[in-house]
């Protein structure tokens, strides 16, 4: 609790192109939370180097990314916006988790094995961590809520596993995070391949929309979206491509996969097409023009970035002293 409210904290990584997955999925339940709980959103940028990156794009889309979340909806006033590489506490944090966390726990992670499997010419210890430093950012802030997309639960479960251990052995240090998936959305898919989770990551440009597309390229882009032959609109797992339509339509305009449904009743899939495409479109819309603006001011941007840093480390701090006084180390003389 922070002056009478829980907490939330959340993080994206500053690699590759957003995706409307992480919009839908992540970025949008954050702005509607934000009002209700007490927030840390964090660039986790220290997250980003388990696979290579050129260092001056890097800071680039760190930047950007941090300059999106205000785009998006953010009050960096009311929330804290920050780079984690600002905060020493999370890789303190973590290395302290690490001890706590056991090899097959992480073995057992699938996106460890994904991850090795796409990068099999540095499959780093980084890489094979990376959920405990995962679980020490949301630890260190005394998270209770953590929104997410559903490929993030498994860490997240290992998260609680973790903090639960550590309380097990020392008392009551952690709180217990609970994960929040939105109501559709949280696993958005390939348009592609709608039995894929659309991805950053993915080389074919059409199976993901970028959250700076322009319109144009979105309607193309849902135009080509790989459906099936059923001829019918219905919210079903046999039709997974349909279905995905629907899911990203709900999220976009707040309506219920039934109202959905209803309304594109005897329609064809052309149709159900152009109308997602023009949903996606009016929600990126403003983001894309915000972001535009904001990125002109600098100076906004820089101060934020030192305001929050200073008010992360803050809570950080707090948590992290609490926990190496637990596990033993000496106090520190002033
Ligand atoms: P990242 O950067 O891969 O993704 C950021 C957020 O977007 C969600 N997401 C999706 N949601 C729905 N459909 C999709 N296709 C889709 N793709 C991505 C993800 O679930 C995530 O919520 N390890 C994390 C970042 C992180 C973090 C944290 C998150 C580091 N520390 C602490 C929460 C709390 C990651 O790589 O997310």
């Amino acid at each position: 609790m922070i002056d009478g409210k829980k907490v939330l904290f959340s993080g994206m990584q500053a690699t590759g192109t957003l995706t409307l997955g992480n919009y839908l999925g992540a970025l949008q339940n954050w702005v509607k939370l934000s009002d209700e709980y007490e927030c840390f959103y964090s660039v986790v940028d220290l997250h980003s180097i388990t696979v290579r990156q050129n260092p001056a794009e890097l800071r680039k889309r760190a930047r950007n990314l941090l300059t999106l979340y205000i785009a998006a909806g953010l009050d960096p006033k009311k929330n804290c916006i920050y780079y984690q590489s600002h905060v020493s506490g999370h890789a303190e944090l973590s290395w302290i988790l690490n001890c706590f966390t056991y090899m097959g726990e992480l073995n057992r992670m699938t996106q460890f094995k994904d991850k090795a499997a796409k990068h099999a010419d540095n499959i780093n210890a980084g890489l094979f961590t990376y959920p405990v430093l995962m679980a020490a950012d949301i630890l260190l802030y005394q998270a209770d809520v953590v929104p997410v997309g559903i490929d993030q639960m498994q860490h997240l479960e290992l998260t609680r596993d973790v903090a639960q251990r550590f309380n097990g052995i020392y008392g009551d240090v952690f709180t217990i995070p609970e994960a929040y998936l939105g109501k559709s959305g949280a696993k958005i898919m390939s348009l592609q391949d709608p039995l894929k989770k659309m991805s950053k990551s993915d080389e074919n440009p059409n199976a993901s929309v970028y959250l700076m597309d322009d319109t144009d390229t979105i309607i193309r882009k849902f135009k080509r979206a790989v459906t099936d032959s059923f001829a019918q609109i219905a919210y079903t797992d046999e039709q997974p491509g349909i279905k995905n339509l629907l899911d990203i339509y709900c999220s976009c305009t707040a309506k219920t996969p039934e109202e959905a449904v209803k309304e594109f009743d005897g329609r064809g899939y052309g149709e159900l097409k152009a109308a997602v495409g023009e949903a996606v479109a009016d929600v990126l819309g403003p983001v894309q023009k915000r972001f535009e603006e904001l990125s002109k001011d600098k100076a906004y941007i820089d101060e934020i970035i030192k305001e929050n840093a200073d008010k992360a480390n803050y809570y950080a701090m707090k948590t992290l002293r609490k926990v190496q006084k637990k596990v033993g180390f000496p106090e520190r003389i002033r």
